[in-house]
This record gives C-alpha cells, structure tokens and sequence, in this order.
C-alpha cells in the first residue's frame, strides 16, 4: 500500500507539472480527487487491511488527498497571479475607451460640410512670418495688432527682410496668401488650425484657439456667392431652420467686410416676437427665463467675411481686375460652445474627460 501511494504521488506530482493552462490542473484535479480518483479505491480496499495497519494507512491516504488539493490550489492561485481566483461568471469591467475631441469632432463637421460643396481642406502651419500673418493681407504696417501686446513674435533671425518677424499666427487667414501664392484660381478652400494671441484666459478667450478660414478666388464671384455658401453652412451645422443677417464691419484683408449673426437656433428668437405682436408668432408675452445662448437677442454673431481686397489678390500675383473673391473665418470653440452650449471656453483644454465623454 505505502508504494501505491508513493506510485501516485509521484504520478500527480508529474502530471501537475506538466499542466500549463486551468483547463489541464482541473482535468488533474478530477483524475487525483474526482469520484473515481485512485486514491478513493485505495480507501476501499483499506478496510481490509489488519486492525494495527488500517490507522496508519488511513492517516497517510488523508495526507495525500491534502497534498493533491495543496499543490492543486498552489499552482491555481499562480495561474491567477496570487492571490485571487478568476470568477468567470462574474460580468466584465469595460476597459475605458477613448473618443475624439470634440473640437476635432467640429472642425470635422465644419470642413464636411465644404468639402460636399467642392472646397479642398488645407492645414497651414502655425509658425507664420509678418508677410503672411500682416503684410500680404493688407495690414498697415503700423496696425495695432501688430504690435507685441497683440502677437507672440518668437525669437529668431527672419528669413529675409520680405517676410519678416516669425511669429504664432494670430488668425488661419495666413492661408489665403498661402494658397493664392501657390495654385491658381479657381479656388476653393477650408483651412482649419490653431492660432495664438497673447490674451487673459478667462470664460471666453485662451491664448490658443482654433479658427476655420475659408475663402474661394474665381472669375466672378460676387456677394451673393458668399451669403449663399455661409447660409448653406449655418443651416447644416446649427439647424435647417436658421436665418443669416450680414452686418457691415472692417477687416484690412476684405472690401467690403461683414460679420454674420445667425437667429438663435435654441429660442428661435422668441422674446424679441413676444415684445413684438407684428412678428410671426409675436404678440403673446410668455414669462421665461433669457436665453441661454442669445441672451435674449435674438441674433447669435458666428462669424467675419467679406470680399479679398484687390491689395491681397495682387500680394499673392492673381490679376484683382480679372479674378474676384471671398473669405470667411470663424472660432471653433465658439462654435462649438454655441452648438452644445458649453459656457466655459477652459474647458476644452482641461481634459477633463467627464467634460469630454459627454461628446
Ligand atoms: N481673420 C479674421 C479674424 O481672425 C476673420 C476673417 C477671416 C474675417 C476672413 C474676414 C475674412 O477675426
């Protein structure tokens, strides 16, 4: 009997080694100490051994089901990595997955939009020179926003006296002498990017933020061609149902220059129809709270156009008497922040992915 024993030890120590996966130890742990394990024969037959040796046996049969089960559990637990056991009925954790930001997610859409309608995306670089960022759209030399208050100039030996100071462009309209310089007409362009300008961060301004340019150079291309394109833009992105005013503005690089409102696509404007009864829809005053994203005014700015000033056209070699065109930039954030009525522009930089998940 005590060499049977020593045989199946011997055997289970073996097989247990040879086991290198949970499957292996179970099916070894049903051969060693399953209902039809050897060792439970070796209990049968011990009932007829002589009184004095039943004990002895006994103890040692005991002892080796304890020595199965110990290695068993022991080699189980280091499958396991220690200390605990693997419960496969238990539902999985989801591994945290990462999701595109929403920034990203809307200049996404914004040059979606463009691309249908023909325009080429073209990202421009961050590092600008004066030509580019000033000079070739039209900038007096002695603009405000040239000065240092208004630009981060970086600290490097120009190019050449042309292009003057390298700086962080301080709009994507660098783009257009960019382009203009490069192709030739007819153009039409998205240029989505980040841009810097040495502003107090606070709810509504970062030193950096992003900016989508747009403008397209052809043979008669007039006002209307751009009204049209802006509205086409703001009833894909904020709601079909949008209206589009143009109000006179300046900007050195476009004659004449606008900004564009669009109705407040959240209260369609309805405050201002209560306050007046002529309006479609006016004429009932209802208590309510202001607008959350027009503050009741309801006109939403999203952002500045106009028609390339003929100085640009001819910076960049394009003959202004024979090719005309349009160009329009708008914030991402604020975009974004109008579109999902995000109240802090911080938050976009944060990281905060309870902020980020909700995208
Ligand atoms: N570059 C202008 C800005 O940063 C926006 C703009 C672009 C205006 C193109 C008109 C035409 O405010």
């Amino acid at each position: 009997m005590k060499q049977e024993i020593e045989k199946l030890k011997q055997e289970f120590k073996s097989e247990l080694a040879t086991a290198s996966e949970t499957a292996a130890v179970e099916a070894v742990r049903v051969k060693y100490l399953g209902r039809k394990a050897a060792v439970n024969g070796l209990f049968m037959r011990m009932a007829g051994l002589p009184h004095e040796e039943k004990a002895a046996c006994g103890r040692a049969l005991n002892q080796l089901k304890q020595f199965f089960a110990g290695e068993i559990e022991a080699k189980t637990q280091a499958f396991c990595g220690g200390e605990e056991k693997i419960d496969l009925t238990f539902p999985g954790e989801l591994a945290p997955g990462g999701s595109r930001h929403v920034l990203s997610a809307v200049i996404e859409a914004v040059c979606d939009i463009f691309e249908k309608i023909g325009f080429t995306v073209a990202w421009g670089d961050e590092v600008e020179d004066e030509w580019h960022n000033f000079a070739a759209l039209n900038f007096p030399v002695d603009h405000p926003s040239r000065d240092d208050f208004d630009t981060f100039y970086l600290d490097l030996p120009p190019a050449s006296k042309r292009s003057g100071k390298y700086l962080l462009r301080c709009h994507t309209s660098p783009s257009q002498p960019r382009i203009m310089k490069e192709h030739k007409p007819p153009l039409a362009v998205i240029s989505p990017g980040r841009v810097y300008r040495p502003d107090q961060v606070d709810a509504t301004h970062s030193f950096m933020f992003s900016q989508i340019e747009g403008f397209a150079v052809a043979r008669d291309i007039d006002f209307a061609h751009l009204k049209g394109t802006l509205l086409h833009f703001a009833r894909s992105f904020f709601s079909p149902d949008v209206k589009m005013r143009l109000r006179p503005h300046f900007f050195p690089f476009t004659e004449p220059s606008a900004e564009a409102d669009i109705s407040c696509f959240m209260c369609k404007g309805k405050k201002q129809a209560d306050e007046n009864p002529r309006s479609p829809g006016g004429g009932v005053k209802t208590p309510r709270g202001k607008c959350s994203v027009c503050k009741d005014k309801g006109w939403i700015e999203v952002l500045g156009c106009g028609m390339i000033h003929p100085n640009v056209l001819e910076a960049c070699g394009i003959d202004s008497k024979e090719y005309q065109g349009f160009a329009f930039g708008m914030g991402v954030e604020r975009i974004a922040m109008l579109k999902y009525g995000v109240n802090d522009i911080r938050l976009f930089y944060e990281n905060d992915k309870r902020f980020l998940e909700q995208f």
